[in-house]
């Protein structure tokens, strides 16, 4: 699928869920740790340096729990404002460690074969990426297609119509994603990506008032699911370099790549 940015206008008022509370009741107790895993056995594959890995909480898990168990982390986010933090929290959903390091590893073996034959794309001036290689995928060994399900069944509602090719981009280490909204003509309202090998930043600033941004840490193996006003309203982008801070703590990139599930554009609204 081609990335294209386009705008977009949907307005949404939200509250918080008892999930969100909830997590927000807990999240002191888990402070702001980093936590530094060592490196699995991807390191040979990857350029992958210790440290890229970062967890906004120490010792929660979603691994392996029902869908219905999981709850989004408050914590990996910042905002401009309280405002903007709440209209967010609904609407932009982090889960850490939504896959563990076997299933990152069997996403990474299916994925590697394809990708590394693709040169990584850099210096198109309209170009919203820069520095990466990209692929579609529709078929998966079983194993992952377990995790393709994993990531649809939380990210969709079971009528909603999704694209059956997931995208998946792999960011090199020097890369970076710039600010743009996806084309509203290729895909619906909700955007769901995995991380695989590296930790990142995301940044979102509203299209019309760029005092109101937020920041999402994007932990390595976690899931986003980005939607409504989020998707809509605000641009969303991938920092490198030295750009890729979190609440003052610098969030070393790595090689990124994602694993990202769209649904189809509503026919009728
Ligand atoms: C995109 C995009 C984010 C990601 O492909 O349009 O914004 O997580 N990707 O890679
Ligand atoms: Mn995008």
């Amino acid at each position: 699928m081609s990335i294209i940015h386009r705008l977009v206008h949907l307005n949404s008022i939200k509250r918080f869920s008892v999930h969100q509370v909830l997590s927000i009741l807990i999240s002191p107790f888990y402070s702001s740790n980093i936590l530094r895993q060592p490196f699995s056995t991807l390191l040979h594959a990857t350029s992958g340096k210790p440290g890229s890995e970062v967890n906004c909480h120490f010792g929660v898990k979603n691994i392996h729990t029902n869908l219905a168990n999981l709850v989004p982390s408050l914590s990996c986010m910042d905002a401009s404002d309280d405002s903007t933090f709440s209209t967010l929290s609904s609407d932009m959903l982090i889960y850490e460690n939504f896959i563990d390091e076997e299933e990152e590893r069997d996403l990474f073996n299916e994925i590697e074969p394809y990708v590394k034959k693709l040169r990584y794309e850099y210096d198109h001036w309209d170009n919203a990426i820069h520095g990466y290689r990209e692929t579609e995928r529709r078929n998966w060994t079983k194993k992952n297609k377990r995790i393709i399900q994993r990531i649809r069944d939380l990210a969709f509602p079971p009528e909603v119509a999704q694209l059956a090719y997931v995208h998946i981009l792999d960011l090199h280490e020097d890369g970076h994603i710039k600010p743009h909204v996806d084309s509203v003509k290729f895909c619906g309202d909700t955007i769901a990506g995995v991380s695989l090998l590296s930790s990142s930043v995301m940044g979102l600033v509203h299209e019309k008032d760029e005092t109101k941004w937020a920041k999402f840490l994007l932990g390595r193996r976690s899931l986003y699911i980005m939607k409504g006003t989020a998707r809509y309203d605000y641009k969303h982008e991938v920092y490198g370099g030295d750009k890729s801070v979190f609440k003052n703590r610098p969030i070393p990139r790595d090689r990124r790549i994602s694993v990202i599930c769209r649904n189809e554009v509503a026919k009728y609204s």
